[in-house]
């Protein structure tokens, strides 16, 4: 009698999250756990000031996958699977800026300019303060990002030199905005 076959074990699917330069960049965590919670293999990608806000062994012994934040040598494989959606939290004014503009210039922004045109889902949640937002780049920048299809988050700028507003920013938002979007895909 032959051996029972085994059913191949499904693949989860990946989520990237890209983390820029901001104050609340390490509490990544938060995100992650909540993702992979929700069923998601997680790998992060930070830009390289973003590197300076997060506490790097932390994430990869969470994630079980490398930080990226450069490119790879030609010939070198692929640190992490390919993506099925991808979540920018938090995203900076400048990263939000160069993204809609079609800047390259970090790997972070090199992924998620062409993540468009492959047709991966993504969400970005901005965390920045009002003096930032009043920049009419900002309104536009937003405006582009949404005729491409990007998930937006809903925080609301916060005053500019008065501590932030970590504690309205809310990292699951992501997975919500999603959900609907990569269900739907499935
Ligand atoms: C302590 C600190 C906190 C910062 N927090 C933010 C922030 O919350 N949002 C933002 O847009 N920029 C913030 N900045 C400015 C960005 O780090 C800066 O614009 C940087 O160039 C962004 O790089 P990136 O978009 O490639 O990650 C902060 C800078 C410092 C030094």
């Amino acid at each position: 009698m032959s051996a029972p076959q085994s059913e191949p074990q499904a693949r989860k699917p990946f989520l990237y999250v890209v983390v820029c330069a901001s104050g609340i960049a390490g509490d990544v965590g938060k995100l992650i756990t909540a993702a992979q919670e929700a069923n998601w293999d997680v790998g992060v990608v930070v830009t390289p000031q973003g590197l300076g806000f997060i506490d790097a062994t932390a994430v990869e012994a969470q994630t079980g996958y490398p930080i990226r934040s450069a490119w790879r040598q030609p010939g070198d494989p692929r640190p992490l699977p390919p993506a099925d959606a991808i979540a920018v939290a938090p995203a900076t004014f400048n990263t939000i800026n160069k993204w809609a503009a079609g800047i390259s210039d970090t790997l972070a922004l090199g992924i998620l300019c062409e993540a468009h045109g492959m047709g991966i889902p993504i969400t970005a949640l901005p965390y920045l303060n009002a003096a930032q937002a009043a920049h009419p780049a900002y309104a536009r920048s937003l405006d582009v990002l949404r005729e491409m299809g990007v998930l937006l988050g809903s925080y609301e700028p916060h005053k500019p030199k008065a501590g932030g507003g970590a504690d309205r920013f809310r990292w699951e938002e992501a997975l919500e905005l999603l959900a609907p979007v990569v269900s739907r895909q499935a």
